[in-house]
């Protein structure tokens, strides 16, 4: 069985325990995939020493010279593409032509980030006294904890690596366990980009290792995608220990589809975003708002093409829709699909494992939607992540905009009408981060602020040049050359 190591200091290394654990496919789980470092204390103190002492250098390397590698980094991203996506449906299930998509937003955020090495602007602003210039520039910070869920396991990543690199902080990225290899991947593509030793780290293992990168007093800044539950835990930490945090964590993103809507686009829309990725994106559509006029008709053609999608192993060309990531998350969309019922949910199809025989040993779900729920309805509220849909009918737009923004999370919306005035009113009152206009909730590009209000973030956004904040500090300095004491404020007035 092929074993995995981490990457500390530029080079690959067992767990110092010598431990392992396993990761296995969800499409087969008879499938292992390897054998993976089990990483604990003192490998996370291994990697934050050599973080550390890279910072040193790498914050002096000029800006765009860190972009050059950067776009050497995009550059083997792109031609490892296919491989790369292999490994990543292997190990987390969606198709592979959503892993290439995965693959491509890392190319793409990688050029990103090599073309703000050459910008990366301050300000520069007259001063209130005579001869004397201000100016304000970022400066990096120094080692920044990367923790990442598996279901994006190197876009989102590369979200939060490669601008804070190319800020010129050092990195400690900690993969999901569900995830691992891909993370073993981007190490590899790093290295051969030719960064410096201790620049980018990996370290495998689990959550508890995670913890250890959170409360180690050398890393200066931490980024997390994954559970609310526990992006509110690592803020408390942060918050005890005054590290800058950044926080992408759950959703419950609706449509809402209005009865001027291009219906055959919104039902498009709708499948594209509940079950791409098996519904298990953060930005997943998984409630669906229709307004009442549309209502059946809308839910009657949802459920003749969510019964077509092609349910199987990722890595087989045709397949729709993969696996969810593992047994437990199986069982919790059979537990929530128990509880809308209960509550007065109609099932209108799937709501239970898959039964085609060639599916039994992968963890397979059938899409499923589940209608006339409101939001007093779990399942309205609830963050699922997998292929189950729920959908609500609006009175008005007004209802649909109300149900739309009852929820506990903000991270994407969407709405579908062709009245522009209704459109921009949307926009300006779905509270979400981000905000789709006949399009579905999912689709964020790379350049452009990634990140959610309420209870998915804590105000930062990964993505384009928010992500810069999140990996910079201001410094401000004060250039006087007048040769003479000037005290601001009070020899001027
Ligand atoms: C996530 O769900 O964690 O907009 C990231 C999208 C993708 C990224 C999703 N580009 O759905």
């Amino acid at each position: 069985m092929e074993r995995f190591k981490n990457y500390i200091n530029g080079q690959w290394v067992d767990a110092v325990s010598g431990k392992v654990f396993k990761n296995i496919s969800p499409a087969n789980q008879e499938d292992v995939i390897g054998e993976f470092a089990f990483s604990a204390q003192e490998d996370v103190n291994k990697a934050v020493e050599a973080a550390k002492a890279a910072f040193e250098q790498w914050r002096l390397v000029p800006a765009p010279k860190r972009g050059d590698l950067l776009r050497k980094a995009g550059d083997i991203f792109n031609r490892r593409k296919k491989e790369l996506a292999r490994v990543m449906t292997r190990e987390m299930g969606k198709p592979t032509f959503e892993t290439e998509g995965d693959v491509q937003e890392a190319i793409d955020t990688a050029y990103y980030a090599a073309s703000e090495t050459r910008r990366l602007f301050g300000h520069t602003v007259p001063s209130e006294m005579e001869n004397k210039m201000n100016l304000s520039f970022r400066v990096p910070i120094g080692v920044v904890g990367i923790i990442t869920a598996w279901n994006f396991p190197i876009a989102v990543p590369s979200w939060k690596i490669l601008p804070a690199i190319a800020a010129g902080n050092t990195v400690v990225f900690k993969p999901s366990k569900d995830a691992p290899h891909s993370g073993v991947i981007f190490a590899e593509i790093m290295e051969e980009a030719g960064f410096p030793k201790g620049v980018f780290n990996v370290l495998l293992g689990t959550g508890s290792m995670g913890d250890m990168i959170v409360n180690h007093p050398d890393v200066k800044v931490v980024g997390f995608t994954g559970s609310t539950e526990i992006g509110c835990k690592i803020a408390e930490v942060c918050g005890r220990l005054n590290k800058r945090v950044s926080l992408e964590m759950g959703g419950k993103n609706a449509q809402i589809v209005m009865e001027d809507a291009n219906l055959e686009l919104a039902l498009e829309g709708a499948l594209w975003g509940a079950f791409g990725t098996t519904g298990q994106r953060c930005t997943a559509t998984s409630r669906l708002i229709v307004h009442k006029d549309v209502y059946d008709k809308f839910l009657d053609m949802l459920k003749q093409r969510a019964e077509k999608l092609k349910i199987g192993d990722g890595l087989v060309a045709g397949t729709d829709m993969g696996p969810v990531i593992h047994m437990k998350s199986l069982e919790n969309c059979e537990r929530i699909v128990k509880i809308a019922i209960t509550e007065g949910g109609r099932l209108v199809t799937g709501g239970k494992k898959c039964s085609q025989p060639e599916l039994q040993k992968g963890c397979f779900f059938e899409p499923t939607i589940i209608a006339d729920v409101d939001e007093k309805h779990t399942i309205f509220n609830e963050e699922v992540f997998g292929p189950v849909l729920c959908v609500a009918k609006a009175d008005s737009f007004e209802h649909a905009l109300f149900l739309q923004n009852h929820c506990e999370y903000g991270l994407s919306g969407s709405i579908y009408t062709k009245d522009v005035n209704r459109a921009w009113v949307a926009a300006r009152e779905i509270q979400t981060g981000i905000c789709y206009i006949n399009a579905p909730t999912i689709g964020a590009e790379a350049h452009m602020p990634f990140g959610g209000v309420k209870g998915t973030g804590n105000g930062h956004r990964e993505g384009g040049w928010t992500a810069f904040d999140i990996f910079t500090e201001w410094k401000t300095v004060y250039f006087d050359y007048s040769d003479k004491l000037q005290r601001a404020q009070i020899d001027n007035y």
